[in-house]
């Protein structure tokens, strides 16, 4: 069969970092608060106007030129994201048009954090299945639309002033969730290989609606009571029961690992490289300590980037790649969990 190689990446951080000295601006939090509960130093945010397909055009156009393509060589596009320039359509068509791969097919996944592991999974089906060549594949977010503050002068420091007492409110009851989300895209082209030795080696998904609830924002197309306006924006929030989500990610990760190493007949020592998805450095450290997997091997950037929830482990391989840590060869197990639920990891030899 067939293997999958990563052959171009590239990755997007729009505008200048935004501190959690920022955020203590327009809620009430505070530095020492978010890096100790989070390992969150800074993160970036959508600029104005734009969108999640803004952001992945950068990134996109910078993993083609890696990998030394145009958009004609791509025939299949996977965007993840979970926050959509609009409800419909989805980006990847509109990424494909700004592209220049029109009439390219182009997915969009909706399993949020954990997106890029079942786009892997899609992708090796489409390369072993003949369906296509060569690969697009992207993960963006714009969190920034759904921030709970209003004031962004405010933010960024460019007027003086404290919010009013009622936006203050608003955004503090929204704080848990607030301070760990930002904003990025990363993209990987992935082709057919014919090292036999590169590619997936086995992959561990699943998906549990039970929770649902637990991550979400509760809007969408549920029809209103007769007489009441339409629901579509019931809720412009995100609502996270954080320690909930928390306890399932220690719990579910390291044991979706045990099971893929078992599945590829592996050791968890033989794997070089952890890419956990970057929702809470103490998530990740508890992982490890819970796998007995030295911390150095499971890198971060989430001081720098927070969680860009389907972007994170892009931007993470992109960094690797670039910086000479990622080489042809490694084992490397990617692993996320994120709003579903939906969790798992994915084994891949580079
Ligand atoms: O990527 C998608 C998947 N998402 C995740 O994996 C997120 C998982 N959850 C988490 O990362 C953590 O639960 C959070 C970082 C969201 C919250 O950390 P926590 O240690 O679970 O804090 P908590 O919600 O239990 O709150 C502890 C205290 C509370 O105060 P009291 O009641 O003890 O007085 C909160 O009101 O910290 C307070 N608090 C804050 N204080 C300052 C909550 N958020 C903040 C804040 N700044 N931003």
């Amino acid at each position: 069969m067939p293997g999958l190689s990563i052959i171009g990446t590239g990755r997007y951080l729009p505008g200048r970092p935004y501190t959690n000295h920022d955020l203590a601006r327009v809620l009430d939090t505070n530095d020492e608060w978010i890096r100790k509960r989070t390992g969150i130093s800074q993160r970036h945010f959508c600029p104005e106007g734009l969108g999640a397909s803004d952001l992945a055009l950068v990134a996109s156009e910078q993993a083609l030129a890696d990998a030394r393509l145009g958009p004609a060589d791509i025939d299949y596009i996977l965007f993840n994201t979970m926050t959509p320039d609009n409800i419909f359509p989805g980006p990847g068509t509109m990424l494909g048009a700004r592209l220049g791969c029109v009439g390219v097919p182009a997915l969009d996944l909706r399993t949020q954090c954990a997106a890029m592991l079942f786009a892997f999974q899609v992708a090796e089906s489409l390369l072993n299945s003949r369906s296509a060549r060569r690969i697009l594949i992207v993960g963006a977010e714009a969190h920034a639309a759904v921030m709970p503050w209003r004031d962004w002068d405010l933010l960024e420091g460019t007027r003086e002033g404290r919010p009013s007492a009622e936006d203050w409110e608003r955004a503090t009851r929204e704080r848990g969730w607030a301070v760990i989300f930002g904003d990025g895209a990363g993209a990987i082209v992935v082709e057919r290989a014919e090292r036999p030795e590169a590619g997936i080696l086995a992959v561990d998904l699943h998906s549990d609606g039970r929770f649902a609830h637990q991550l979400c924002i509760p809007a969408g197309f549920r029809r209103a009571p007769s007489g009441q306006q339409t629901g579509i924006l019931d809720s412009p929030f995100i609502h996270m029961d954080g320690r909930d989500v928390f306890k399932h990610a220690v719990t579910k990760l390291p044991r979706s690992v045990t099971d893929v190493c078992e599945k590829a007949s592996i050791s968890v020592n033989d794997i070089d490289w952890f890419v956990a998805h970057q929702a809470n450095q103490r998530i990740n450290e508890s992982v490890c300590e819970r796998l007995g997997v030295p911390p150095e091997k499971m890198p971060s950037n989430i001081d720098r980037c927070g969680n860009t929830s389907a972007a994170t482990i892009p931007i993470l391989l992109d960094e690797m790649r670039r910086d000479g840590r990622l080489r042809e060869g490694q084992l490397v197990c990617l692993l996320a969990l994120g709003a579903g639920f939906h969790w798992g990891s994915v084994l891949i030899r580079f």
